[in-house]
């Protein structure tokens, strides 16, 4: 039996998924059981920040595998003191809590929003704004959270308590920001909805208005964040820095970990009892991180990909098909004249190149360590298959 016969023979299939089966990758470039290469312009959804098996990281993860796996939250360990002190030093927050993916790392900021003004206002204030397209997640509450119909679908009834406003609507967010809300939730880039920015003056407004009536500001920077668009965080882009910011994807280099990041307003909310996870900051995935943050955390470095997303940005806006491009630094979303997206992508595949779709555009997240020579072996693929 093949892997993808075993494979489909024994697990669910929630998935839509390309015959292809990867056995293994370095750096950039990832192998499958037949031994043919690929250019990895997806990273795992920008989860492999660092790309395949990154010689640093490898080192780190595989010293913290020798010493301790795993203990429970009753107990402290020193890598995830010093994972936390270091993200905490990089982006400014007062402290953290430990998930393991995006949708826990919201679900954390969710429960925040409502007990800090439950702690402070109580009951009737449990609201959050979320914007129409975005995503945050597939559990119950970030599902409901998240402001795309297609995904309120089967699992009724859904979590109460999420209003939805239209990107870069200000007089939507004026008319729904009432009493009843305690946070407002976004994406400065909303990824699976498209690459799709937000407006300066739109995020502006939101910041405004919350500050006016203590409505807490989550920034859901899961696919945005950790270098992805160039700063660290992509907040940076638009001056701001929400209450509480969300990361996960690229936060490890590939093991998976979500953070809920606070400020200084509501860092104390969480009291012993009210959050857990038997996973959190599990010390892999911590050490990790903390190879992923060397690297992301470091100007220079950040500055190395600013110019390197400049020059991919540059030749893909020369491709004849190419109608227009969105988002910020390496995180990219590619509209076509013509073509689909989604038809590009298989094309890809059996050119040696892997890619990513986000609604009808193709989407692109490389490793944030990817080479010049790299971007233009996989932008003549593209090009080729946009001729
Ligand atoms: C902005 C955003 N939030 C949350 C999530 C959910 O993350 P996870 O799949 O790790 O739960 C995603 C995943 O694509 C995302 O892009």
């Amino acid at each position: 039996m093949s892997t993808i016969e075993k494979f489909n023979e024994h697990v669910m299939h929630s998935y839509g998924r390309y015959d292809v089966v990867l056995e293994k990758g370095k750096d950039r470039i990832a192998v499958d059981e037949n031994g043919k290469e690929y250019i990895d312009f997806g990273s795992g959804i920008g989860t492999n920040s660092l790309g395949y098996c990154n010689d640093k990281w490898v080192d780190m993860v595989c010293n913290q595998v020798k010493s301790i796996q795993h203990t429970s939250n009753y107990y402290y360990t020193k890598v995830q003191a010093d994972f936390a002190e270091k993200l905490t030093a990089i982006t400014g927050y007062k402290n953290m809590f430990f998930g393991n993916s995006g949708a826990e790392a919201n679900e954390c900021a969710i429960k925040i929003a409502r007990k800090y003004s439950f702690d402070k206002y109580g009951k009737g204030r449990h609201n959050i704004i979320t914007l129409v397209n975005s995503f945050h997640g597939r559990t119950l509450a970030t599902l409901s959270a998240t402001g795309q119909e297609v995904f309120h679908n089967y699992f009724f009834p859904f979590v109460e308590g999420f209003i939805n406003v239209e990107a870069n609507n200000i007089e939507d967010l004026r008319a729904k920001l009432d009493d009843t809300v305690c946070a407002v939730m976004f994406e400065y880039i909303q990824g699976e909805g498209g690459v799709c920015a937000l407006e300066q003056d739109f995020v502006d407004e939101i910041y405004k208005l919350c500050a006016e009536k203590d409505v807490l500001t989550i920034a859901d920077e899961v696919q945005t964040g950790v270098g992805r668009t160039s700063k660290f965080l992509a907040g940076d882009w638009f001056g701001k820095k929400a209450d509480i910011t969300t990361l996960a994807k690229g936060i490890a280099g590939g093991i998976p970990m979500g953070v809920c990041l606070a400020g200084e307003k509501c860092a104390q909310v969480l009291t012993p009892g009210t959050h857990g996870s038997t996973f959190g900051g599990n010390p892999i995935a911590c050490a990790g991180g903390l190879a992923v943050l060397e690297k992301a955390g470091d100007e220079s470095f950040l500055a190395e990909v600013r110019e390197k997303s400049d020059y991919l940005r540059k030749k893909i806006s020369a491709i004849d098909e190419v109608a227009s491009l969105s988002g910020i630094g390496l995180m990219v979303g590619i509209e076509l004249k013509n073509k689909k997206a989604a038809d590009v992508v298989k094309a890809a595949l059996d050119e040696g190149l892997l890619l990513l779709t986000a609604k009808t555009k193709v989407r692109l997240l490389p490793p944030l360590t990817i080479s010049y020579e790299e971007i233009d072996k996989g932008i003549a693929i593209l090009e080729k298959l946009l001729k």
